[in-house]
């Protein structure tokens, strides 16, 4: 794994942002998987100034989101295809056609899930996928103890996790309990991963990321095992390691 250590939100949303542009540069039609929650925001917008200024276009592209809550029609103000159109969506020229977010609302969670992974596979697999981490480790909402060759499929949220995204909501009670989310083994076969974490709180998750130890108890330690990952750490959450 190759550790980036950065001063701050700002210099990760940079560094990230340009990993992004070098890899749509060498390869216009690129396959790109695609976070949402508060660590991606400042490489959303990197990568928009970017576009206005004429440096790349995502015309070619194809986007792949890791997750979404069941039970929130798209229109729902939380919902992350509704964050995917606010933060990036809108502002950029990927065709809708190829702006892919998992349903949380289909009759068949199940099939969709099946057909999720059907589809990543038929576009050629996914060439760049941008991860956050939470409190607990989870990547994409593979939460702790999830079995690592999970494909996309509904998961149980950890209470950890419905109190940290509480935050966006107007109360505790309104948060999803389940989400559909790309499995340990869908993001494992993207060709690269860039990892962001920024902030103290999530200091102990990235101590036992890089610990040595891998474990479904820390989803986030798996990524050790994959060729091309890059970690983009701010000097907060890299403030527990030695
Ligand atoms: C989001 C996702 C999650 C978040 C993680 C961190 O699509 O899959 O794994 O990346 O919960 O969330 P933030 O960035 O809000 O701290």
């Amino acid at each position: 794994m190759n550790i980036i250590i950065v001063k701050d939100y700002e210099e990760m949303s940079r560094k990230a942002a340009h990993l992004f542009v070098a890899q749509i540069l060498n390869k216009p039609n690129s396959v790109l998987g695609l976070a949402t929650g508060s660590t991606p925001m400042g490489l959303y917008k990197e990568l928009i100034r970017f576009f206005n200024e004429g440096m790349i276009s995502f015309q070619s592209a194809t986007a792949f989101n890791l997750d979404e809550y069941v039970g929130l029609e798209k229109e729902h103000p939380q919902s992350y295809w509704r964050f995917m159109q606010e933060n990036f969506f809108t502002k950029v020229d990927l065709p809708v056609e190829r702006q892919f977010i998992p349903s949380g609302v289909a009759e068949d969670i199940a099939a969709e899930s099946y057909n999720y992974d059907k589809n990543i596979t038929s576009k050629g697999g996914i060439d760049l996928q941008v991860l956050g981490i939470g409190r607990n480790g989870h990547i994409g909402f593979n939460e702790p103890d999830l079995k690592f060759e999970a494909r996309t499929h509904v998961v149980k949220l950890d209470e950890q996790t419905i109190e940290d995204n509480a935050r966006f909501f107007d109360d505790i009670s309104m948060v999803p309990t389940l989400a559909i989310s790309m499995g340990v083994k869908t993001i494992m076969q993207s060709r690269s991963i860039i990892l962001l974490a920024s902030g103290k709180e999530k200091g102990e998750a990235i101590k036992k990321m890089l610990s040595g130890n891998i474990t479904p108890e820390l989803p986030a330690s798996v990524l050790q095992l994959h060729p091309s990952v890059t970690a983009i750490i701010d000097l907060a959450a890299a403030s527990m390691l030695d």
